[in-house]
């Protein structure tokens, strides 16, 4: 589903990516195990097509990036892919049911089967009754539960989360891991999640360690 060869990425004279390759099929559920600075945002980036390599090739389903102009990129990104981030990005002025929904309406779906589909997957993350709650009267764990929703609600076929437990206590980012890894699978994506932490990564199928000079298996 995902391939992607001899990566590398430099931020002036800083060298961040050199040479990441690493390929993914669908349902596989991967972690990418760095420290701080290590690049795993710049990498999710690059597999995004939010950021452009120095080198190296992105295919998804066969589509090298490289030759999408911008917005068949964007298009591609917003019917394939589902992101969720450490710093939950959920949308304060808009309900959890308007929040959830948001990635159908910009796909076009309509009003009722926005409903429906987000209903359905906020009780997914066990946030049944909250439809109507806005951001602001929600714990981080919720906010984090709101954007796995969101997430999914489109049936990505990869899923990029980055260090989505990094605004959590130990507690809540627990359940937020299983609840990610449990939505990945039920709905039979791909998902890389990258972290700082060999804990997070257990929760993978398959671990990588992101060094100057790729991915070592952990
Ligand atoms: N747009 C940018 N411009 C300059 N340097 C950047 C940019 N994005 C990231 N970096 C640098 O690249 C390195 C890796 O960053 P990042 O990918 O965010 O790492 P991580 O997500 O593992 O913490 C850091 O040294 C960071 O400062
Ligand atoms: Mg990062």
């Amino acid at each position: 589903m995902l391939s992607i060869s001899g990566i590398q990425k430099s931020f002036g004279r800083r060298a961040v990516l050199g040479a990441v390759s690493l390929r993914i099929e669908a349902g596989e559920y991967v972690a990418i195990v760095g420290e701080s600075g290590s690049g795993k945002s710049t990498l999710l980036n690059i597999i995004a097509g939010l950021e452009t390599p120095d080198s190296g090739d992105v295919s998804f389903e066969n589509t090298n990036m490289n030759t999408l102009n911008d917005d068949a990129r964007t298009v591609l990104r917003r019917d394939n892919f589902g992101f969720v981030f450490q710093a939950f990005h959920v949308l304060p002025h808009l309900t959890v049911q308007q929040n959830v929904g948001l990635p159908l309406l910009l796909r076009g779906f309509d009003s009722h089967q926005i409903q429906v589909k987000s209903k359905q997957l906020i009780a997914a993350v066990g946030l049944a009754g909250r439809e109507n709650g806005m951001p602001r009267e929600l714990s981080g764990g919720e906010l984090q539960r709101v954007a796995i929703a969101r997430a999914l609600v489109g049936e990505p076929k990869l899923v990029l989360a980055d260090e989505p437990t990094g605004n959590l206590d130990q507690e809540n980012a627990r359940q937020v891991l299983a609840l990610l890894r449990d939505q990945v699978k039920v709905h039979g994506a791909a998902g890389i999640l990258a972290t700082h932490s060999e804990a997070a990564a257990a929760t993978c199928d398959r671990r990588y360690r992101l060094t100057g000079n790729g991915l070592d298996p952990l």
